[in-house]
């Protein structure tokens, strides 16, 4: 039996040695690998395994925090790995992460035990619920609370949620059009993220019928639209009005510039309009969700984890936002669902993979976060965080609640693999290369990224066995194109650039 481990290195061996030495052979050499070849995640990731991370690292964090409820985590410091004492507060913006963290460890496991610390974490925000001093009441509360309802169906996290939805709305002013997200810098400061907390008041104005909540969100966001979108779908971070609603600047406090985009900033705003057009059935939100994916999509690295910003010039605080990938990839799932697109499907389940690989997801470490690589602000990276953390849990309760499937299947590539085009990016010709170890049905097609088939390349029965396969580009308009190799059930896939 001849097995093609990567390109260049195959084993010849008999059926049982093999699989021992496949399993060896994978351990030792997946990591440099997936270094060497970004993407190329030749070890597979089970659900199982992936939530056995989590739960190590939830049950790590409770002992840390000496399963005090009065603490919530929000991140790590970047040298000892352990929850920063200063920010367990309720106060953060971050407080209701955690509690959320575990209430999908109850949704993903089904064990009582996470539902007893859920409650009992989300119970502990009871005092932020008249906390006016920013926005992220909604953040605080809808991650707690709002998970922990659609459990429990619990009467008093129901009036919690209305009062906090009424302590968010006073923040609104009619003359903006909009919420106002700080108090401590600018006159009348709005940022992207905002558009997150608008879950709290379009849920409850859903649940409670209530008019005038329901166009306070819709404002603010239609404010935010108009303000913080950019034409070519990326965003500003932040937006300062003046007391007319006119836009004195815009600016960012977290990215590397006022005219850069910050890839967590690019994150809320596929996740919120995509959010946004599930309340409201407007097509602008929506339309708006698509051009912030795709710009995200297209400035992604190979392993498809941006950059803190997409444009920070200087290498040496040029980090890795682990949590921008998380945020974006639940958004992605939910999009999916409205678009049928299965760019944002593939970019989730490559977002994922990527996460859950030894890059992104702290496995044998004493980090205490379930994920590592995230970046507060520029030149504050490297940490962990309870939103990546949360994010990271829902995309995986989305994909699931989606396909049925236990967890994305297009990471476990069954010794089928795909390669990057050479060259890269291209002027017209490029050679794809992949091996098959099985024969099988196997088709190779090229995608624009808006997952329209622009050629299908191989298609029929191949026999077992690596092919270069030429790619020629003429007539297309330069961009990025996706290539998708599917065999044997599995499908793979890889990003490529032409130049004209
Ligand atoms: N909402 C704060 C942040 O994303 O860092």
């Amino acid at each position: 039996m001849r097995v093609m481990i990567h390109k260049n290195i195959q084993i010849i061996c008999s059926k049982s040695i093999c699989t021992l030495a496949i399993f060896i052979l994978l351990i030792t050499a997946s990591s440099a690998f997936s270094q060497q070849q970004g993407v190329h995640r030749i070890q597979s990731q089970s659900l199982q395994s992936a939530l056995f991370h989590a739960e190590d690292k939830l049950l790590q964090t409770l002992d840390e925090i000496n399963y005090n409820s009065g603490r919530h985590p929000g991140h790590t410091n970047p040298v000892t790995g352990k929850w920063d004492p200063d920010y367990l507060g309720r106060d953060q913006w971050t407080s209701g992460f955690f509690a959320g963290s575990l209430w999908y460890m109850y949704r993903l496991t089904g064990d009582d035990k996470w539902k007893e610390l859920a409650q009992t974490w989300t119970e502990d925000l009871e005092p932020m619920i008249s906390a006016t001093h920013d926005h992220d009441t909604g953040f605080r509360i809808f991650s707690s609370y709002g998970n922990g309802y659609k459990i429990l169906n619990k009467r008093s996290y129901y009036r919690t949620l209305l009062r906090a939805a009424n302590t968010l709305s006073k923040r609104f002013d009619p003359e903006i059009g909009a919420i106002k997200s700080w108090d401590w810098t600018g006159n009348f400061p709005v940022i992207i993220d905002n558009l997150m907390n608008l879950e709290l008041l379009f849920w409850v104005a859903e649940n409670s019928d209530n008019r005038r909540l329901y166009s306070i969100a819709k404002s603010h966001a239609e404010t935010s639209l108009k303000h913080h979108m950019r034409e070519d779908g990326s965003s500003y971070h932040i937006v300062d009005f003046d007391s007319n609603g006119n836009v004195y600047r815009k600016f960012t406090t977290q990215g590397a510039g006022p005219n850069s985009v910050w890839a967590r900033g690019q994150a809320w705003a596929i996740y919120g309009f995509t959010m946004i057009y599930r309340f409201t059935g407007e097509h602008k939100f929506l339309d708006a969700a698509e051009a912030a994916s795709q710009y995200f999509i297209e400035h992604l690295p190979e392993d498809f984890i941006p950059y803190y910003d997409f444009f920070e010039p200087y290498s040496s605080v040029r980090t890795k936002d682990a949590s921008a990938a998380a945020v974006a990839a639940s958004g992605f799932l939910e999009l999916y669902q409205f678009t049928q697109n299965t760019l944002y499907l593939n970019s989730a389940i490559e977002i994922l993979g990527s996460l859950s690989s030894s890059a992104y997801a702290t496995h044998n470490s004493d980090i205490s976060s379930i994920l590592k690589e995230s970046t507060l602000h520029r030149g504050f990276g490297r940490v962990g965080t309870s939103y990546a953390d949360y994010y990271y849990l829902e995309a995986i309760a989305r994909y699931k609640e989606l396909t049925g499937e236990e967890f994305p299947a297009l990471q476990v590539d069954n010794f089928l693999f795909l390669d990057q085009n050479y060259p890269n990016p291209f002027n017209n010709r490029t050679v794809i290369y992949y091996s098959l170890e099985q024969s099988g049905e196997t088709e190779l097609s090229v995608y624009d990224l808006t997952g329209r088939r622009i050629q299908t390349l191989v298609n029929g029965q191949m026999p077992a066995g690596t092919y270069n396969i030429p790619f020629d580009a003429s007539g297309l308009s330069s961009g990025v194109y996706i290539y998708k190799l599917r065999s044997n059930g599995t499908l793979l896939s890889r990003k490529m650039t032409l130049i004209q």
